[in-house]
């Protein structure tokens, strides 16, 4: 199925949008993490955990279900296929790895903000749970803006499938 040209520049408006407010989104959510981890001043640590949780449930979660849910569409909509270009097929397997940490995460970012709600943090309180919130917040940060680069740069290089695809397109016989 080829999207039309109109719908097309839709759903890619769509898909920049919530793929690159993703970013943004978890940028300000590593700021909070940090504050949270850092500070040594009980309301800003409060505030940071509870930010934290919002941001995560009415802006992360939704930014990244509707980047996977649009590149999707936007793949098999168009030439470029789900499983035809590598550069698509990596794009596909790393934002499917980063919506499942998060959603793995997700568990744990209640209860920081739960806790944080209740009592004030001493800096040694969860400390653990506090580090791997910088750490996981820190590394899919790298894996979005590793997946923005193959999005622009796109580079060439097509699966075995993508090339006898490519073949029966022409009508040109299997070798
Ligand atoms: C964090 C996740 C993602 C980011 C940051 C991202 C970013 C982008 C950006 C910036 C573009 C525009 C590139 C251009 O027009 O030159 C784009 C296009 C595209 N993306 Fe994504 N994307 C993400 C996830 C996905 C996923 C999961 C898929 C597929 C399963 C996908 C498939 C596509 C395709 C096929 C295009 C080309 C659309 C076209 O030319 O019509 N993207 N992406």
């Amino acid at each position: 199925m080829t999207l039309p040209p109109g719908l097309r520049k839709l759903v890619l408006t769509l898909h920049v949008t919530s793929s690159v407010g993703w970013i943004g989104s978890v940028a300000a959510f590593l700021v909070l993490a940090v504050a949270g981890l850092t500070s040594q001043d009980a309301q800003t640590v409060r505030a940071a955990y509870l930010a934290m949780e919002m941001v995560t449930g009415f802006v992360i979660v939704p930014l990244c279900l509707a980047s996977l849910a649009s590149g999707l569409v936007q793949s098999l909509g168009t030439r470029w296929g789900l499983f035809r270009h590598y550069w698509v097929v990596a794009k596909l397997l790393l934002t499917v790895v980063a919506t499942v940490v998060l959603v793995l995460q997700i568990g744990v970012i209640r209860y920081l903000g739960a806790s944080a709600g209740e009592r004030a943090l001493a800096s040694a309180d969860l400390r653990e749970l506090r580090m791997s919130m910088v750490l996981h917040a820190g590394g899919g940060l790298v894996v979005l803006l590793l997946t923005t680069v193959l999005s622009v740069y796109k580079p060439q290089g097509m699966t075995g499938y993508g090339q006898r695809r490519q073949r029966e397109l022409r009508g040109v016989p299997a070798p």
